[in-house]
C-alpha cells in the first residue's frame, strides 16, 4: 500500500516525547511479541584499535583482518584510537543537547515528513503516517560537501554549526579510512571504492530520546539496518541493542568511553555480495534520562548505484543483489512502513 507524504498535515512540537507526557499513548505501543527485554544481555562487540592501521604492514594486516572478521560476524564493532579527540566529541554532544532543549517554534522551522529534504527535523520516523510511532526526536541533515550545506543547518544553538561541522568532517575522514580498509579485508584492495566514496554522501542524523515512561512497551527505533555503506555512532550513553543473528537474540551494546560504534549498512552487504551483513539494530529507552546519538550515514552518490563486486562472484557464489541508489533508499522509505517490518536489502536479494 502506498502512503502519501502529508506535510500539509504534519505537525510537530506535540508529540509525546516532546511534551514528556507521564504514560505512552496506544499509537506508541509496540505488540507484546516485539517488547524489549529490560535486562538485556551484553554483546559480545570486537574493540578495534584503529590507530594501528597505520603502524606498519604487520599491525595494519592484522587489524585489517580483525575489521574482516567483525564485519562478517556481527556487522558491528566498536573502534578507539581512532584520531578524533574528546573535545569535538563532547562539542557535537552539547550543541545536539542544547538543540533539543530550544523552544518547539525554533525546531519546528526544519520539521518535515518528507524523507527527501537535505534538512528535516522530525519524531519518530514519518509522523503521523507511519502506524507505530517511535519515542525518538530526530533532526537530520545532509553533511557533505560540508561549505554546500552548513549554510542550511540549524543557527541555534549558536555554536550548532561549528561544533557539529568539526565533528561531521572528523567522522568523513574515519569513515574514507574504514572504508579502505574494509575493501582490502575483502581482497579488493584499498583504493577500490575511493573515487565513488570521495564523491559520496554524508548524512547527519542526531537523535534524540527523551526519557520514557514506559520504556518496556515502547522504542526510541523499530529493528532496521541502515542503507549506507557504513554508518558512525556516538551515542551520550547505552542503548543501542543488535540482533544476535546465531541466536535470534537482542544484546545491548556495552558503553565505552570515547569509542565510536561501526555499522555495515545494506550497501556494504551488497557491495560484499553478502560476506558481510548489514547488523539489524534497534534502539531502547529509559525512565530517567535523555540518550543522544550522533549517526552519521555514508554513502555513494545520490545516484550511484551500488553493486556487487564482480571479484567476489563465481560459480559457487552467484551475484546475489540487484544494483541501487541512495535516492532509491529514498524512495523506498517514503513509500514503506519500516516497523511492519519492510526493509531495504530484502528488496534487493536475488533469488538463486
Ligand atoms: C539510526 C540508528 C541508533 C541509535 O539513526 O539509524 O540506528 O543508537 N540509531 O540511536
Ligand atoms: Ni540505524
Amino acid at each position: 500500500m502506498e502512503k502519501e507524504e502529508s506535510s500539509s498535515s504534519f505537525s510537530t512540537g506535540k508529540s509525546a516525547q516532546e511534551g514528556a507526557l507521564p504514560y505512552v499513548p496506544d499509537c506508541y505501543v509496540i505488540p507484546s511479541s516485539h517488547r524489549p527485554d529490560m535486562a538485556p544481555e551484553a554483546a559480545y562487540v570486537p574493540i578495534i584499535d584503529f590507530g594501528r592501521l597505520n603502524e606498519g604492514r604487520e599491525q595494519r594486516s592484522m587489524v585489517i583482518k580483525e575489521i574482516g572478521n567483525a564485519c562478517s560476524r556481527l556487522g558491528f564493532f566498536q573502534i578507539v584510537n581512532h584520531g578524533i579527540c574528546q573535545s569535538i566529541l563532547d562539542g557535537a554532544l552539547s550543541t545536539a543537547f542544547d538543540f533539543f532543549k530550544l523552544p518547539s517554534e525554533e525546531k519546528m522551522k526544519f520539521m518535515s515528513g518528507d524523507v527527501h529534504r537535505p534538512v528535516r527535523y522530525s519524531t519518530s520516523l514519518k509522523d503521523g503516517i507511519d502506524e507505530i510511532q517511535f519515542w525518538r526526536v530526530i533532526l537530520k541533515h545532509y553533511a557533505h560537501p560540508l561549505d554546500h550545506w552548513i549554510d542550511f543547518w540549524p543557527k541555534n544553538p549558536p555554536n550548532y554549526r561549528e561544533n557539529m561541522g568539526k565533528y561531521c568532517t572528523e567522522e568523513r575522514k574515519l569513515a574514507l579510512e574504514l572504508m579502505s580498509a574494509i575493501t582490502e579485508s575483502l581482497g579488493l584492495g584499498p583504493k577500490y571504492l575511493v573515487n565513488k566514496m570521495d564523491e559520496g554522501m554524508q548524512v547527519m542524523a542526531v537523535n534524540c530520546y527523551p526519557p520514557c515512561p514506559q520504556p518496556d512497551i515502547s522504542l526510541g527505533l523499530p529493528p532496521h539496518s541502515d542503507y549506507t555503506c557504513l554508518t558512525i555512532v556516538l551515542q551520550s550513553s547505552p542503548g543501542l541493542e543488535i540482533l544476535d543473528t546465531e541466536d535470534g537474540s537482542w544484546k545491548m551494546v556495552p558503553k565505552m568511553q570515547s569509542a565510536l560504534q561501526v555499522h555495515v549498512g545494506d550497501h556494504l552487504e551488497v557491495l560484499s555480495n553478502g560476506r558481510y551483513k548489514s547488523v539489524v539494530h534497534r534502539a531502547i529507552l529509559n525512565r530517567g534520562s535523555t540518550r543522544i546519538s550522533l549517526a552519521s550515514l555514508h554513502s555513494l552518490g545520490m545516484d550511484e548505484k551500488m553493486e556487487t563486486a564482480k571479484e567476489l562472484v563465481d560459480e559457487k557464489n552467484p551475484k546475489g543483489y540487484k544494483e541501487s541508489s541512495f535516492r532509491d533508499f529514498l524512495n523506498f522509505l517514503s513509500k514503506n512502513d519500516l516497523a511492519e517490518g519492510k526493509s531495504f536489502i530484502d528488496t534487493l536479494k536475488i533469488k538463486n
